[in-house]
């Protein structure tokens, strides 16, 4: 009966999708749609660019897209963030109250009071920052995070949708550079560096080790943002290396940093500004250790920047991460069917033979703006390799299939009218 009372009084929600896309993003917007649908709630909106968006009232309805089974298909097998994405960061109440009062009034107008947001670190301090305000001054709307992120740097959550699927196409990518690399065999050495994103994080990286297997030798070093990196050290493991094998393959974090805290790709003539966030832009380290290297001991190098294509790669999703996507966004409007706020939706793993996962929720202040790191004990330094608990840890979130659904022989995507 109270139950009922709920359902009746629930009015509108909107979703919003914030910070680097992933390949399962819109998994967790088909779960928001699906729960609330189930709930019955009035309507669903989307938030079109994140905040930013919301700020200038640009919404859809999400039932102009969503309302048969074939469009949520697609829609999970779509990359990128559907509703559009943004870094924005709110200003501390203090220095902008304005902008929380248009937030509010917008709210109010559409009577919206669920507010759900994926994204990472600095969403969830969106959601924090929200839900605080609302609680400080009696309003009624709810706020709730729903992860996401490929660096998997949230903490608390024992990891984060978008990751196992970048991790999947990570190994996989890797995998194929390294045969590719071996082609030519002593008669072309060539040492070939791969760039990876995961800004202070090397969760990501830390995947091109998942590539080894029977039919793979693996990547002959990876070097994560977690562990100080030098220049020469990384010099003459290349030359030792090369005096054993002709084909070398190693992973880099973008975030990889010097003894002095600079980025290595700060080290490059071409490097770049900062975001919204006032976070530097990271790219070009790969090419310019290929460059140190080949200038120093001649071998002849190749990098490669996986970029874009590690967190947009749906064709290549793992169905487990996709299958959590959806998971955690019927989660969270669970949540807000049961009047939570200020929280984000977690995934806890149970211990036993098999992978096992169940979805619950945390205080949004004890993840917002908080970055978790690889665990040092995971990482072998000298060898410069993963170790097995990484491995085991792994694993089991690259596991499944989504198959995309072809037409013309392309994938084909949901994309926003
Ligand atoms: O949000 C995660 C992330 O993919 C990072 O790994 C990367 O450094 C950053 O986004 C890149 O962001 P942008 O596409 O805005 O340059």
């Amino acid at each position: 009966m109270v139950y009922l009372i709920w359902v009746i009084k629930m009015r509108n929600i909107i979703v919003g999708q914030s910070g680097g896309p992933t390949a399962v993003i819109n998994s967790s917007v088909c779960g928001v749609y699906k729960k609330a649908k189930e709930l019955h709630i009035n309507k669903i909106y989307g938030m079109v660019y994140g905040i930013e968006g919301f700020l200038n009232e640009n919404f859809i309805d999400l039932d102009d897209y969503l309302s048969d089974d074939e469009s949520i298909e697609l829609l999970k097998r779509t990359p990128s963030s559907f509703l559009g994405s943004c870094r924005y960061k709110l200003p501390k109440v203090e220095d902008n109250e304005k902008i929380y009062e248009k937030i509010f009034d917008i709210l109010d107008r559409y009577e919206i009071d669920g507010f759900f947001y994926i994204g990472g670190n600095d969403s969830m301090d969106t959601i924090k920052m929200l839900s605080d305000y609302a609680l400080e001054h009696g309003k009624s709307q709810l706020f709730i995070g729903i992860p996401k992120t490929i660096d998997n740097d949230l903490p608390i959550t024992d990891h984060c949708p978008g990751y196992g699927s970048a991790s999947k196409y990570i190994a996989t990518s890797l995998k194929e550079i390294i045969r590719d690399n071996a082609s030519f065999g002593v008669k072309k050495p060539t040492v070939c560096i791969v760039e990876i994103m995961g800004r202070h994080a090397g969760w990501l990286t830390a995947a091109a080790s998942l590539c080894k297997g029977d039919d793979c030798e693996g990547v002959d070093a990876i070097y994560l943002p977690e562990v100080c990196f030098d220049l020469d050290e990384f010099v003459s493991r290349v030359e030792k290396l090369a005096k054993k094998k002709s084909s070398i393959v190693i992973a880099i974090s973008e975030g990889i940093k010097t003894g002095d805290g600079k980025f290595v790709c700060e080290l490059s003539s071409s490097s770049r500004g900062v975001d919204a966030f006032g976070h530097k832009q990271l790219s070009g380290a790969a090419s310019f250790l290929a460059s140190v290297v080949s200038s120093r001991t001649g071998l002849k190098t190749r990098a490669i920047e996986l970029s874009t294509l590690q967190r947009a790669a749906a064709h290549i999703c793992s169905l487990t991460d996709v299958e959590e996507a959806f998971r955690v966004g019927k989660k969270a409007v669970d949540a807000y069917s049961r009047r939570k706020t200020g929280v984000m939706v977690i995934i806890k793993r149970s211990y036993d033979t098999l992978y096992r996962t169940s979805v619950s929720l945390y205080d949004i202040h004890d993840i917002a703006n908080v970055e978790k790191g690889v665990p040092l004990g995971w990482i072998d330094k000298k060898k410069c390799q993963m170790k097995k608990q990484f491995i085991d840890y792994a694993k089991p979130l690259i596991q499944g299939e989504l198959l995309p659904i072809f037409k013309d022989g392309l994938p084909s995507h949901l994309v926003r009218k």
